[in-house]
């Protein structure tokens, strides 16, 4: 598949891959323009869930907005101009099985009010990719 081949970041092997698109002729305009992104950001992890729910493995690759990844995958589908590409999602059925886990970290969690004094570590940022 072309896509495995030109991007890097993308090399799995899974039978089907989804790419999650904005089509800016369907956005909202002004300021709401950008909201797209949440919009697909959630169909995407609703995606996930349900694919979770029925047995399958899946993995987000993140498109937007680094300006080569998306001119890529633009490339490879034929997407016109005014066609967004946000992610890749992989599907499959994975040969591994994981214990759920959880990055939650109540040291990050604020109530009322966000205080800009307290420091976080950064030794436990999530690793983007595994290639
Ligand atoms: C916005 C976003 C972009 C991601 N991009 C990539 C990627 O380019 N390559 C990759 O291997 N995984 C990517 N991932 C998957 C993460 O590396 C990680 O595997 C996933 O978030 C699950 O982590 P967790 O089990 O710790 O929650 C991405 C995830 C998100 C949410």
């Amino acid at each position: 598949m072309d896509i495995r081949e030109k991007l890097i970041f993308a090399r799995y092997k899974a039978p089907v891959a989804i790419v999650v698109c904005g089509n800016m002729k369907l956005a909202l305009k002004g300021k709401d323009k950008d909201l797209w992104i949440e919009d697909c950001s959630a169909a995407t992890e609703n995606m996930l869930i349900a694919a979770t729910d029925l047995g399958l493995g899946s993995l987000w690759v993140g498109i937007y907005p680094v300006e080569s990844r998306i001119n890529a995958i633009k490339k490879i589908l034929n997407i016109p101009d005014y066609v967004i590409p946000l992610n890749l999602v992989y599907f499959g059925y994975p040969n591994e099985e994981k214990e759920g886990r959880t990055r939650f970290d109540e040291k990050r969690v604020y109530w009322q009010s966000y205080n800009p004094e307290r420091k976080h570590k950064t030794k436990d940022k999530p690793v983007i990719g595994h290639y």
